[in-house]
Order: C-alpha cells, then sequence, then structure tokens
C-alpha cells in the first residue's frame, strides 16, 4: 500500500479560498493569478501552508492578511527565480554569431536596436547580453545604438538586478576571461561592474498587459511562458509579435514554442535554441 507522509500531501484548496488568495495578491502586492496554470500555483500555495504550519488553507489565507513577509514569500514562491548568466551557452552562441550582427547591421543608427529581457529574474541574462555586445559588438556600444530592457513582475527580484552581487552558483556558465574582467569578488559573492550595469534598464511589468510592451527588436523570453495556461500563453506570444519590428526575433526557452495563431506570425530561425523571426 502507498505510504504518504502527512507532510508531502497537498492541502485541498477550495475555489473561495483560491479566489481570497488570488484577491490578496492582487489587491497587496498587484500580482494577478489569473492565466497562471492552476494546478502548479495551488502546489505551491501548498508548500507554503505546509512551511508556515497553517491548520488549513482558509487559515493560511487569513495569515497572508496580517503577515506581509509571508505574503512576499509567497510572491517569491509563485515567480520562481530560477536563472543563471548565460542560461543554455548554445542560445548565447547563435546569438552572437548569427542574430545581433544582423539586428546591429540593419537598424539605423538614428533609431538603435532595442533589445528586452522579460520574465529577467536577478537580471542574469540581459547581463548576458549585455556582457557579449561589450565583448563582441563594442564599437555598437559607443555608438550608443543599442539598448537593452529588461523587466520583471516582481519588483523585489528587480532589486537583486540592480544590485548585481551574485553567488557563484549564478556564475559558472560565464566565460573566465569575462568573469575575470567584469566581477569584483565581495566576500563569497561576486558584483558586477558598473559599466556592464549602466547598460541595462529595469523596470517592473506583468505580461498579463502585453499592451504594456515597448516596441522592440528582439524579446528574449525564457523559462516563463511554462507558468501560464495555452491561451494566455497564446495572447502573449501575440503580444510579443505586435511590439517587434518588421524582422524582429523572438527567443523563448528550450521547454517553450510557439503554437497557434502566434505560430503563423513568424518564422523559425532555429529549432533548437527556439530562435524565431517575425515575417
Ligand atoms: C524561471 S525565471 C526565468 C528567468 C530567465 N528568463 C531565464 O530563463 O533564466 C521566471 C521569471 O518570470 C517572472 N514572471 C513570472 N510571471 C510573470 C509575469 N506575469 N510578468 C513578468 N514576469 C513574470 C518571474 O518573476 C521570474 O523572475
Amino acid at each position: 500500500m502507498l505510504n504518504l507522509v502527512p507532510s508531502a500531501i497537498d492541502p485541498e484548496i477550495s475555489p473561495e479560498t483560491f479566489e481570497t488568495i488570488g484577491q490578496i495578491l492582487k489587491n497587496q502586492c498587484g500580482f494577478r493569478l489569473d492565466g497562471y496554470k492552476d494546478k502548479c500555483v495551488k502546489r505551491r500555495i501548498g508548500i507554503r501552508v505546509r512551511a508556515t504550519q497553517s491548520p488549513s488553507p482558509e487559515a493560511y489565507g487569513e495569515l497572508l492578511t496580517r503577515n506581509s513577509s509571508e505574503l512576499d514569500h509567497l510572491l517569491r514562491v509563485l515567480t520562481i527565480h530560477v536563472s543563471h548568466f548565460f542560461r543554455n551557452p548554445s542560445t548565447f552562441e547563435k546569438l552572437s554569431s548569427l542574430i545581433l550582427p544582423r539586428l546591429l547591421g540593419e537598424v539605423s543608427r538614428e533609431r538603435g536596436v532595442r533589445l528586452a529581457s522579460v520574465g529577467c529574474a536577478g537580471g542574469e541574462e540581459p547581463y548576458s547580453l549585455a556582457l557579449i555586445l561589450k565583448d563582441r559588438f563594442p564599437e555598437a556600444l559607443e555608438h550608443g545604438s543599442v539598448s537593452i530592457s529588461a523587466s520583471d513582475v516582481d519588483g523585489k527580484t528587480l532589486e537583486v538586478a540592480r544590485q548585481a552581487l551574485y553567488h557563484p552558483d549564478r556564475l559558472a556558465e560565464v566565460p573566465p576571461e569575462l568573469m575575470l574582467r567584469w566581477f569584483k569578488r565581495e566576500g563569497e559573492r561576486y558584483r558586477l561592474c558598473p559599466e556592464i550595469r549602466a547598460l541595462v534598464e529595469f523596470s517592473r511589468a506583468d505580461l498579463n498587459d502585453c499592451l504594456s510592451l515597448e516596441p522592440c527588436d528582439l524579446i528574449m523570453c525564457r523559462n516563463v511562458l511554462i507558468y501560464f495556461e495555452r491561451t494566455r500563453q497564446e495572447a502573449i506570444l501575440n503580444g510579443f509579435a505586435d511590439a517587434l519590428s518588421s524582422g524582429g526575433t523572438l527567443v523563448l526557452g528550450k521547454s517553450e514554442s510557439l503554437f497557434g495563431s502566434a505560430r503563423r506570425r513568424f518564422r523559425t530561425v532555429c529549432a533548437v535554441e527556439r530562435i524565431y523571426q517575425l515575417i
């Protein structure tokens, strides 16, 4: 017979309690649960119900109304910030050898090239782009013709990004010469130097508001869509297509792909790296 450990069983969250917790997150953190996969969200709430030793999901909902640090904690658990520099190095290699030379060559100097990292977590992804530009396309930066914007729904993770102080496990894929040149050790961690940090502009934005996307030439949105329901994913993908300039590039995570009406708006540049170009 299956021997379940009581603490590992997900508590049953009623639709009413789910709604209440959703309202608290929306009113107090500006974070909306709609569009996310219910099952995934409920599992994560369940983790916090157990961790706080709340006797029931309802009691946990009560706790959220009077304990702002638990509310922060829940938000962090829901918005998973796993990331590291040069995550999937082959994707950055493709960007550097194929996509960036084309974008930097095509777009006029007056307008500049606009790169965006959406769901940027602690800044690892946009800073990796910045390091590539500095290392391989310094003349484009000198002319001030490239900008990198980075956004996330979680204000706390954006603070981490702005501080740019990282544990070595986030830096394992940084090429040694870039590590030596652009990071300074501070105790057990490493801080990215101001010259690279200045290349990225961070702001808070919710992917659910596709209309808030600024026009751009390249969007990296990796390992974010997986948390959303299919219909919401499709709406977000169409939002990317609307925001991209003609011939603009979209990069998704390795376990994400284009589908539905959004599929028809892009051609595949590299299926393995999930790189697509707006038609
Ligand atoms: C797993 S991380 C991915 C980080 C990075 N893109 C990468 O692939 O390494 C997912 C990020 O998406 C953000 N996120 C989740 N929901 C979001 C939303 N509705 N709008 C914007 N960002 C969101 C989370 O806060 C988190 O930082």
